[in-house]
C-alpha cells in the first residue's frame, strides 16, 4: 500500500474545511496528519494544541507565492476551500481569485501534484450567474480560478434536478477524490445531493 497522503488545507477553519480535516484525521491509514494554512496565531494554536494537526500562519492575500510554497513543501495534495464569503469585491478578487491562483502557483513550484478547488456550482455557465444580484463578481472569480487547469462538464444537467449539497458531503467527496486520482484528476465535478452513493458516483467518473 502507498504511504499516507499529506494534505494541506487553505480555509481549514471554515465550514467545508473543518469537515475535510475531520474526514482526513478519521482515516489515518490513508492520510497523514493534515496541515492547516491559517491566517491568525489563534487559529494556529487551536489546530495544533486543541485538535492536534499541523498548522502554519500563512496569508494567501499578503504573502507571496514563494512564502506560500515554503509553507507547503513536502505535502502531497492541496485542498483550497477558502472564500471571501461575499465580503466586498476587492476581497473576492484577492481571496477567491488571486489567492487561489497564488496557492496553485506555489503548488507548482514545490511539485504538489494534486489540487482540489472547492468552487461554485454553475460557475462555468455565465448565463446562469451574470444577472444574479451581488454574485456576479464572485462567479467571475470562481470561474477564472477554475479555468487555470480544467474545463467544465455537465454542471447544468445535474443542477436542474437537485439544488443543494451538504457541506459534510462536499468534505466526504474531497476525501474520496484524494483517494481516487484516476477518476477525478483534471475534472470539474458538479456535486449535488442525490441518491447515488459516493463510491458509485466516483466509479461513474472514470
Ligand atoms: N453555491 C456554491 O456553489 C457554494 C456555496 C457555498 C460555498 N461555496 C464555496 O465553498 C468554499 C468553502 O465554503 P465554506 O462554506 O466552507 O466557507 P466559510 O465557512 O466561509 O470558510 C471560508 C474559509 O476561508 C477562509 N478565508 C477567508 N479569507 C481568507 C484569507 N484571506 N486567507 C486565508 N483564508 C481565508 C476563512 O478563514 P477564517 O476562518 O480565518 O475566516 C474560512 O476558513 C468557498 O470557496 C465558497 O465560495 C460555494
Amino acid at each position: 500500500m502507498s504511504s499516507p497522503l499529506k494534505v494541506a488545507i487553505v480555509g481549514a477553519s471554515g465550514k467545508v474545511g473543518s469537515f475535510v480535516v475531520k474526514q482526513l484525521t478519521n482515516d489515518p491509514t490513508h492520510f497523514a496528519t493534515p496541515l492547516a494554512l491559517v491566517r491568525t496565531p489563534e487559529q494556529v494554536k487551536h489546530w495544533k494544541s486543541e485538535i492536534g494537526i499541523d498548522a502554519k500562519l500563512t496569508s494567501i492575500e499578503n504573502d507571496d507565492v514563494e512564502t506560500i510554497a515554503k509553507a507547503i513543501k513536502g505535502v502531497d495534495a492541496m485542498v483550497f476551500s477558502a472564500g471571501a464569503g461575499g465580503k466586498g469585491v476587492e476581497r473576492i478578487f484577492t481571496v477567491d481569485l488571486d489567492g487561489c491562483l497564488k496557492v496553485a502557483e506555489a503548488c507548482e513550484q514545490v511539485g504538489v501534484k494534486r489540487f482540489i478547488l472547492v468552487s461554485a456550482i454553475m460557475a462555468e455557465n455565465r448565463k446562469f450567474w451574470w444577472n444574479l444580484t451581488g454574485l456576479r463578481e464572485y462567479y467571475i472569480a470562481k470561474r477564472s480560478a477554475d479555468r487555470k487547469y480544467i474545463h467544465a462538464n455537465k454542471a447544468e444537467a445535474d443542477f436542474a434536478e437537485h439544488k443543494e449539497i451538504a457541506r459534510q458531503d462536499v468534505a466526504l467527496f474531497i476525501k474520496e477524490a484524494l483517494l481516487h486520482p484516476k477518476e477525478t484528476n483534471r475534472k470539474t465535478i458538479p456535486l449535488v445531493n442525490g441518491t447515488v452513493p459516493v463510491n458509485d458516483f466516483i466509479k461513474e467518473l472514470a
